[in-house]
């Protein structure tokens, strides 16, 4: 049974004390800190880049930093998101012409590669690359926005990434970004994934610690389900 995580997105977070906000997910229970990086051309929104990551890196030292890419030319700038301080890199498959150049790269600069698709995209076109992968993240909105309306499409994708992870022996991690929240966080677990992205769910309303809380137990109920 692969162990549950809950992955805060700070796309929600309050930019004017991300330092504060980012430790209090954190602290509450999260395990791994999502980055969504945007360039305002892969996806309609522009967010942030190297500097932001390396200052978090120096405030929260031990974090594992996921950096999900939703930019174009991404081989550009993953030597600058490395030497920042991530630790896992993700990047769209849409966005890569040369994905398996790019995927070792990453791993070239000592960072975790990962590979992301969007609703439209299919899990076959993955399957080239799940052994070089560290993880697959499955859009369940359209990139570009955090508080969006989770697709319930996206739970077939991981049902299916679930089941070629078992018939081929793999050992990528199924993670979900998108929509991920009380009413939905169940179903993705019993789908399969393991690696769960929250924003607006963890930063939107209320405490950040007790949202983080109740969305984790909310995440463990399910495992008992599936088992
Ligand atoms: C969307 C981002 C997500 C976003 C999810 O483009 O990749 O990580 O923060 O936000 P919620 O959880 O609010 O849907
Ligand atoms: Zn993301």
């Amino acid at each position: 049974m692969p162990k549950i995580e809950l992955v805060p997105s700070i796309l929600s977070a309050n930019f004017a004390q991300l330092g504060t906000d980012a430790k209090a997910a954190l602290d509450a229970g999260g395990s791994v800190l999502h980055v969504d990086v945007m360039d305002g051309h892969f996806v309609p929104n522009i967010t942030l880049g190297p500097p932001v990551v390396q200052s978090l890196r120096k405030t929260i030292p031990d974090a594992i930093f996921d950096c999900h890419l939703m930019i174009e030319r991404p081989d550009d700038l993953i030597p600058a998101f490395a030497e920042a301080g991530a630790t896992w890199i993700s990047v769209h498959q849409e966005a890569c012409v040369h994905l398996d150049r790019t995927l070792h790269l990453i791993a070239s600069h000592g960072c975790e590669p990962g590979v992301v698709i969007n609703p439209a995209t299919p899990v076959e076109m993955l399957d080239e690359v799940l052994e070089i992968v560290h993880h697959v993240l499955v859009m369940s909105v359209n990139p570009g926005f955090g508080g969006q309306e989770f697709i319930r499409g996206s739970l077939r994708k991981i049902e299916a990434l679930a089941k070629i992870r078992e018939v081929r022996g793999l050992n990528f991690r199924i993670e979900v970004d998108g929509g991920v929240a009380l009413n939905t966080i169940a179903d993705v677990v019993r789908a399969g994934a393991e690696l769960l992205v929250a924003g607006n769910a963890v930063f939107g309303n209320g405490k950040i610690a007790d949202n983080v809380t109740k969305l984790l137990q909310a995440a463990k109920g399910a495992t008992v389900a599936r088992a």
